[in-house]
């Protein structure tokens, strides 16, 4: 099958080696001269494991196209998958403004039957505005559907292949018939459903995975308050087949383009839709709030005083780890984002180091200094803390970063270290919920 993807940005770009790699013609474009460019010489605008490799090869097997003339494939394509971003606007709302324009530009294209498929995360409720532009914009035939990704960044590839389900949200039979037999040689369960119930499983799935992570870092903060390890007792709580340990680790808090803006998003909607979703107020507050509990954490062990107001005024920390979460060079909504802003306004001075995001944060911290290794950046520093679970730094030799610190001091974020062990080797280790 022909098949056109709007979008080169993560989901359209998984998308599009995925459809690729199945065997069907594939197009992907974007507005962006630069990143078709980018794209059209082998390489990705964000680091993805995998994925270059799976780009180059159906490039140079002449399956996947990459262009910004939407001419050139829609008219070719039985289906197209819009894959454009819906960022958060000011008033907290999905600014709606690329989807629009990505349907109106994809409609004005279609000359046959098309079928629009809707990957993007967007608002409930909307549905009518997106049919009104086609509409307006075409008079071939069109039909929708809704098929929300759940990608998760660094596994991505890996996800695309094996998804857990894979949703159809559309009443049309010959839409249906379509998605299955384009998704056929993949495994997972068909979920076929309604367009709203499709984007309420992306918000339902994404909030759920929050509150359990929001969860497990109320237990954290009540595990140190009593005494006991949290470790240990979401081992306990996990152990339940109907609980599972899966997005049960506590630290800094969740973070990245999807779980924090979906949370807020779906708040929003159960809002307009007259429904008060209190339960995930709490789970937002809680994972705002883990951030302060961290600070805290920084200022209690580097004895900084509550009275004085620039309390860490002349101390120099090593921050280790910027992306949002490991094997992504993605800081999106990171929690080091947080995290550094706070010790700033504390008075730090602050060395950054991230195996992969190091030039993303240049961008939002262009005055601080960032170093190529971990042991550059905790050189001669009173503390490293820990915000992302890097293997390398699961790795790092401790003999040697308690030779390269002045103090011995790490506050981790993410529990890399068995504590007994880090106090055996002399080293003042602060980590979360135990
Ligand atoms: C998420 C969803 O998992 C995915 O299905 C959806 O399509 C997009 O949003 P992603 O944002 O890539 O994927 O990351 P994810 O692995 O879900 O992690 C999100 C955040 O939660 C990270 O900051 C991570 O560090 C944090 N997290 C995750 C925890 O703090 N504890 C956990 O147990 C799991």
């Amino acid at each position: 099958m022909t098949i056109t993807i709007v979008g080169a940005g993560y989901v359209g770009l998984i998308t599009a080696v995925l459809f690729s790699e199945l065997g069907n013609q594939v197009f992907c474009i974007d507005v962006s001269q630069d990143k078709i460019n980018l794209l059209k010489k082998g390489k990705t605008p964000f680091f993805e494991p995998g994925l270059e490799e799976y780009l180059n090869r159906n490039v140079k097997e002449q399956r996947l196209k990459f262009t910004t003339s939407n001419s050139e494939s829609i008219p070719k394509s039985q289906t197209v998958f819009i894959c454009v971003g819906t960022p958060p606007a000011k008033n907290g709302e999905a600014d709606l403004t690329f989807l629009f324009g990505a349907i109106a530009k994809t409609a004005k294209n279609i000359h046959d039957y098309t079928l629009v498929v809707i990957k993007s995360t967007f608002p409930i409720g909307f549905e009518n505005d997106i049919e009104e532009i086609v509409k307006k914009n075409t008079k071939a035939e069109f039909e929708f559907a809704a098929s929300p990704e759940f990608l998760k960044e660094g596994t991505a590839i890996e996800d695309a292949f094996h998804p857990d389900r894979i949703v159809i949200g559309t009443n049309s039979k010959r839409a249906q018939q379509i998605l299955l037999d384009l998704h056929d040689a993949l495994p997972g369960e068909r979920i076929i459903c309604d367009m709203r119930s499709a984007q309420l499983i992306k918000y339902a799935s994404n909030a759920f995975l929050a509150t359990k992570i929001s969860y497990a870092n109320a237990l954290a903060n009540i595990s140190e308050k009593v005494g006991a390890n949290v470790e240990k007792v979401l081992a306990g709580v996990g152990a339940d087949k109907r609980i599972g340990h899966d997005f049960l680790k506590p630290g800094v808090g969740y973070g990245g383009s999807c779980l924090p803006k979906d949370v807020l998003a779906f708040i929003a909607q159960a809002n307009a839709f007259d429904y008060n979703f209190d339960l995930l107020r709490s789970v937002d507050a809680i994972n705002n709030s883990q951030i302060d509990i961290f600070i805290n954490k920084v200022r209690e062990a580097l004895k900084a005083t509550e009275d004085k107001k620039s309390n860490l005024e002349g101390l120099s920390l090593a921050i280790l780890g910027l992306a949002f979460k490991p094997n992504t060079d993605d800081i999106r909504d990171a929690p080091s984002i947080k995290i550094i802003q706070s010790l700033i306004n504390l008075g730090a001075k602050l060395t950054l180091y991230d195996p992969k995001a190091n030039e993303n944060a240049k961008k939002i911290f262009p005055n601080l200094e960032f170093t190529n290794s971990v042991y550059q950046a905790i050189n001669g520093k009173d503390a490293a803390i820990i915000v992302t679970e890097w293997p390398e730094f699961k790795e790092m030799d401790l003999k040697n970063v308690k030779k390269n610190l002045k103090r011995p001091i790490i506050i981790d974020g993410r529990n890399l270290f068995d504590v007994a062990k880090m106090k055996k080797m002399g080293f003042k280790y602060f980590s979360v919920g135990r």
